[in-house]
C-alpha cells in the first residue's frame, strides 16, 4: 500500500480534526520545519459534516476532507486508505464511553490493515486503575481513552517499512480553557474584582497551551523511532490556583481572587448538571455532567495526575508557561474565543445568574 501522496508528502488523517485539539495539532502539521523548510506532512480530516465552517476553512488550507463518522468503520476503513500516519483523538463528550473504548480498538486495527505506518492516539490517563479503582476519581473520558492506551501497550510496535509504529500522547486539561468558565473567571465584581471560582483546592492542573500540544504531536511523527511504544505525557505549566490568580494579577495589573468552593456548591454555579456526559447518550452507566467532572475536579484537587517537567522542558524549550501563555494571549482583555466545537454547536451547560450574583 503506497503511503506517499502525489507530492511525496507523508499523508496524515486527522480524526477530531475540526475540534480545538484536531485544529492545533494540523497548525503545526502543516508548519515549515525550525529551519525554514517546507512540511513534509499533508494533511486529511475525517468530519461528520463537510459542509461546516470549520471543515471549510480546513479545505481552504489544503487539508483534504473525508467524511464520517469515526464509529462507522467503512467510513473509517475509507478514510485510512493510502494515509502514512494517523492522529486519533475521538471525542467523548459525542459518544458514549462504551463506544470510544470500542472504537478506539477497531480504529487501530483498520490501521494495521490499512498499512499506516505511525499511528498515534490522543489519550487521557486511565485514572481508575491509577487510583485503584477508587470510585472517587471515575472519570469517562479519562478512562476510556486510558484503556485503550492499555490495549495498544499490549500491541508491538514496529519501525519498518511494512510494519506500524504506535504512540500514545496523553495530555490533560487544555490552558485555552482559561478563556471559558472551567478556568477562567466566573465573574467580574462591581469594584473590578475578577473571581476565580473553584473546587480544586491545594490541587494542580497540568495544562496544555493547545499550540504545544500541536508540538508534542509532530515531534511525535518526526521522531518515529525514538516515540515508538511510547507514552509521552505532556503539559504546559503546573497550574495550582493561587499562582493562577497571582500570575494574572502579574499579567493584567487587575484585582482578582479566589474562590474555593466544595465540589457540590461549584456545580451549583451551573444550570443543567445533571445532563448526560456525552451527548448521544452515556451508555450503560448513565454518568451525568457532574457525577462526571466530579471525578475529573477530584483527581486534579488531590493531585493524582503527575508530569516530568524536565522531560516536557526538554522536548518543548520555547513551550508557554501559564504566564507566557497570557501575555501571549492578551489575557484578561476579553480575548475569550469559543474554541471547543461541542460547545459551539450548543452542547453545553449554562451559568446559574442568581448564584454566581452571590459570589
Ligand atoms: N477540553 C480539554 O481540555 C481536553 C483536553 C484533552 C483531551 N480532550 C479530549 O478531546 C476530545 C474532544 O476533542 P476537542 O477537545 O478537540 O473538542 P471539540 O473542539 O468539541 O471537537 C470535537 C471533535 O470531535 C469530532 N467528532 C465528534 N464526534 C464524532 C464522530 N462520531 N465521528 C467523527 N468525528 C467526531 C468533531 O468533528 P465533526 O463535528 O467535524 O464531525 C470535532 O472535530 C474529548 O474526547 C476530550 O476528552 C479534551
Amino acid at each position: 500500500m503506497s503511503t506517499i501522496t502525489g507530492n511525496s508528502k507523508k499523508l496524515i488523517l486527522i480524526i477530531g480534526a475540526t475540534g480545538a485539539q484536531g485544529i492545533a495539532v494540523i497548525n503545526k502539521l502543516l508548519a515549515p520545519g525550525e529551519d525554514g523548510s517546507p512540511s513534509p506532512y499533508s494533511v486529511r480530516a475525517l468530519t461528520r459534516n463537510p459542509e461546516h465552517a470549520r471543515a471549510k476553512d480546513l479545505a481552504s488550507r489544503g487539508v483534504e476532507i473525508a467524511q464520517g463518522r469515526f464509529d462507522d468503520f467503512k467510513a473509517v476503513a475509507a478514510a485510512l486508505q493510502g494515509v502514512y500516519g494517523a492522529f486519533v483523538n475521538t471525542d467523548s463528550f459525542t459518544v458514549s464511553e462504551e463506544k470510544e473504548v470500542w472504537s478506539g480498538i477497531r480504529i487501530f486495527e483498520l490501521a494495521k490493515q490499512a498499512g499506516v505506518k505511525h499511528y498515534v492516539w490522543s489519550s487521557l490517563e486511565y485514572v481508575s486503575k491509577l487510583t485503584n479503582y477508587n470510585p472517587e476519581y471515575r472519570c469517562l473520558h479519562y478512562d476510556g481513552k486510558g484503556r485503550v492506551a492499555d490495549f495498544m501497550q499490549a500491541q508491538p510496535s514496529v519501525v519498518s517499512d511494512s510494519g506500524m509504529t504506535w504512540s500514545t500522547i496523553t495530555s490533560g486539561p487544555y490552558m485555552d480553557m482559561l478563556n471559558i468558565y472551567t478556568f477562567g473567571p466566573i465573574k467580574r465584581r462591581a469594584d473590578g474584582t475578577f473571581v476565580f471560582a473553584t473546587p480544586v483546592g491545594k490541587g494542580h492542573v497540568p495544562m496544555i497551551a493547545l499550540s504545544d500540544f500541536g508540538h508534542f504531536a509532530r515531534y511525535t511523527f518526526d521522531n518515529r523511532a525514538l516515540t515508538s511504544g511510547k507514552d509521552l505525557k505532556i503539559g504546559s505549566d503546573w497550574v495550582g490556583w493561587d499562582y493562577l490568580v497571582s500570575t494574572f494579577i502579574k499579567v493584567t495589573g487587575q484585582k482578582a481572587e479566589v474562590v474555593n468552593q466544595s465540589l457540590d456548591d461549584w456545580f451549583d454555579n451551573y444550570e443543567g448538571v445533571d445532563q448526560p456526559v456525552s451527548n448521544e447518550g452515556t451508555g450503560a452507566e448513565h454518568v451525568s455532567w457532574k457525577t462526571n467532572f466530579t471525578g475529573w475536579w477530584s483527581m486534579y484537587r488531590d493531585d493524582v495526575i503527575k508530569r516530568d517537567w524536565e522531560w516536557i522542558r526538554k522536548v518543548n524549550p520555547n513551550g508557554y508557561t501559564l504566564e507566557t501563555w497570557m501575555r501571549a494571549n492578551n489575557y484578561g482583555e476579553g480575548s475569550g474565543q469559543m474554541l471547543l466545537k461541542n460547545i459551539e454547536d450548543g452542547h453545553r451547560v449554562t451559568l446559574n445568574q442568581a448564584r454566581i450574583a452571590q459570589l
